[in-house]
């Protein structure tokens, strides 16, 4: 099976994540890549190993030049690279041809796609421009690399029954009431509500950021296999969405991030912005350490009610890029409390 799926679209930056003139690793399918941003805005991605005597590019800096454009400089013996690849020899003053193959980047507004080289068989997933177009952005979070393989990743991002456990600390959820699963393919929805333990008062003034907890947290899933998954949370101020990124960077290590919108009805919801940015942090490192902590070849002879996402998961891996059967939601509709730990 294709463990990092090749032909899949992956979202390897946001603009924002880009600060100008500022070389950045990214790393996808085993193979490191230097991207930086120009004054002009323009995002160039080349391999990370200078063609001299394979410093790493992304420890190095860049030099601006008259025009906006910008070239990367080898922190080794400062050879400067265009965005195309050329670079200049000391004492000569014509370019060479280019040393290093750029990496072809999707620009979308903000969005920076990339197939890492491989021809598309699926395509860019459009939710991301419509929720930048109707929201404001807040910011980014929680940009970490897990030691863990794609498969692993997707499966925690969609398993709607780890909040007790992995997410004990932060949220006190009671339990997690599950209302239905449409499957469309590579594009899912998911629903359920989790009514949350309520947080003393005292413990509340000790932490204000508590207060923005809902007691019920509400919880729509909009997944785009595999690359993207969209929590949508609403409340009385304003909507949320928090959209997860996921991203191969080798057999068995695993960006993810998150890239945090909103929609306010009232203007104090945009204010506590950086405080659902840190509840994402916290999230996503509850989530990276429990991945740390699983036996991967571990046989699972317990099926829980509610796993119809991670099935989703799994039958777009199995298919990729094909889809198979796409109607999982169907006999999912209802959870069967009568089967709350079903022996496979
Ligand atoms: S290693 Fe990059 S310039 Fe020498
Ligand atoms: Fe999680």
């Amino acid at each position: 099976m294709p463990s990092m799926l090749p032909g899949a679209p992956w979202l390897v930056a946001h603009k924002s994540m880009l600060p100008i003139n500022q070389p950045r690793k990214i790393s996808l399918y085993g193979n490191d890549y230097v991207m930086w941003k120009a004054v002009n805005g323009d995002i160039h991605a080349l391999p990370n190993a200078c063609p001299h005597m394979g410093a790493m590019l992304s420890e190095g800096w860049c030099e601006a030049g008259n025009d906006g454009s910008s070239r990367v400089t080898c922190p080794f013996h400062a050879l400067a690279f265009d965005a195309k690849g050329h670079t200049v020899l000391p004492g000569s003053a014509k370019q060479t041809l280019p040393q290093l193959e750029p990496l072809e980047l999707i620009i979308q507004g903000d969005f920076v796609w990339t197939y890492g080289g491989y021809e598309p068989k699926i395509p860019i997933p459009i939710a991301l421009k419509d929720i930048a177009a109707k929201y404001s952005f807040i910011g980014h979070a929680a940009d970490i690399t897990v030691e863990t393989d794609l498969l692993s990743m997707l499966l925690n991002m969609h398993d709607y029954n780890h909040q007790n456990g992995t997410h004990r600390d932060l949220f006190r959820i009671n339990e997690v009431q599950f209302h239905k699963f449409i499957d469309q393919g590579h594009e899912s929805h998911a629903y359920y509500d989790m009514p949350t333990a309520p947080y003393s008062l005292a413990e509340k003034l000790r932490r204000p950021d508590l207060f923005l907890l809902p007691e019920t947290l509400k919880a729509h899933l909009e997944n785009h296999f595999p690359s993207l998954v969209i929590f949508h949370g609403r409340s009385a101020l304003g909507t949320l969405a928090q959209c997860h990124l996921f991203v191969p960077e080798a057999e068995n290590r695993t960006r993810t991030y998150v890239l945090m919108f909103s929609q306010a009805k009232h203007p104090v919801f945009n204010l506590v912005g950086r405080t659902y940015l840190n509840f994402a942090q916290v999230v996503v490192e509850q989530d990276a350490d429990i991945l740390g902590k699983l036996y991967p070849d571990s046989p699972q002879t317990i099926k829980l009610n509610n796993e119809v996402g991670m099935d989703w998961v799994r039958r777009n891996f199995a298919s990729f890029p094909e889809v198979t059967a796409p109607d999982l939601g169907r006999e999912n509709d209802l959870p069967k409390p009568e089967l709350s730990a079903q022996r496979l």
